[in-house]
């Protein structure tokens, strides 16, 4: 089916979801289009569609295997990955490894410092109020999830973390943060959205050189390069994890 004959349910900044005919399930599809600043700064990253979808769907694989529920069913292209149809809840979970980007702004701490103990941190998914922190009293008051979701999610967040740091460390990739977004299925809780360069910082191992959006972000050049050296990293030559 060609990508504009079908239902668009809808679009963001980064991907487009489109219904399918089997119930319970969606379609996301990865542009090249990125944005930063809550879309003030806007660009294309060649490729990234791809790089974003391959890495996705091996560690949603990889997640799952260690017992993670994501909502991830299969690819169906190389831009195109079939879905379980979340009902999105709307906080941005990020776990932090090392401090970085907003958390150096927050706390003074030099970009680079070490975390001991990984830390969560909530953000209200929100456009028109530019994702603002929350605590979990705000989730609360704001109804955006119960406490034993939300309870849920930081767990899981943590799990995801403890899975994907060594994977990545193999593979000379430093996991510095990352954002997850959870949503219900039913009375059932996944993993949904996408786990790449453009929701994790990834540094090399070795030089701590940024390889992920922050070269978009900050204007480091050398963005589509970083984005396909993840991508050999992740997935090998054989373009499998
Ligand atoms: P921050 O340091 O800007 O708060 O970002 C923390 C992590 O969350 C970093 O890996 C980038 C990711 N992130 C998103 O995926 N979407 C966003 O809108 C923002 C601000 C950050």
């Amino acid at each position: 089916m060609k990508a504009d004959a079908r239902e668009k349910l809808y679009e963001g900044k980064a991907k487009i979801v489109y219904a399918t005919d089997r119930p319970g399930t969606v379609i996301q599809y990865f542009k090249d289009d990125a944005t930063a600043f809550n879309a003030l700064k806007r660009g294309t990253i060649l490729g990234k569609g791809v790089v974003n979808n391959r890495m996705s769907a091996a560690l949603f694989e990889r997640l799952g295997k260690a017992g993670v529920p994501t909502h991830y069913l299969g690819t169906l292209s190389d831009r195109e990955m079939l879905c379980r149809r979340l009902d999105i809840i709307k906080i941005e979970t990020i776990v932090r490894n090392v401090v970085a980007g907003s958390l150096a702004k927050r706390t003074g701490l030099e970009e680079g410092t070490a975390i001991r103990q990984p830390i969560v941190e909530l953000y209200y998914k929100s456009d028109p109020l530019g994702d603002p922190m929350l605590n979990e009293d705000h989730v609360r008051m704001l109804g955006l999830a119960r406490p034993p979701e939300l309870a849920w999610m930081r767990r899981t967040a943590l799990r995801v973390n403890a899975v994907l740091r060594p994977f990545l460390a193999r593979r000379g990739l430093l996991l510095v943060d990352f954002k997850l977004e959870f949503g219900r299925a039913g009375r059932r809780l996944y993993l949904g959205d996408e786990i790449s360069p453009d929701t994790c910082r990834l540094w090399d191992a070795a030089t701590r050189k940024k390889l992920d959006k922050d070269r978009f972000r900050r204007d480091l050049g050398g963005v589509e390069e970083a984005y396909q050296e993840v991508y050999r990293r992740v997935l090998g030559p054989s373009g499998r994890a």
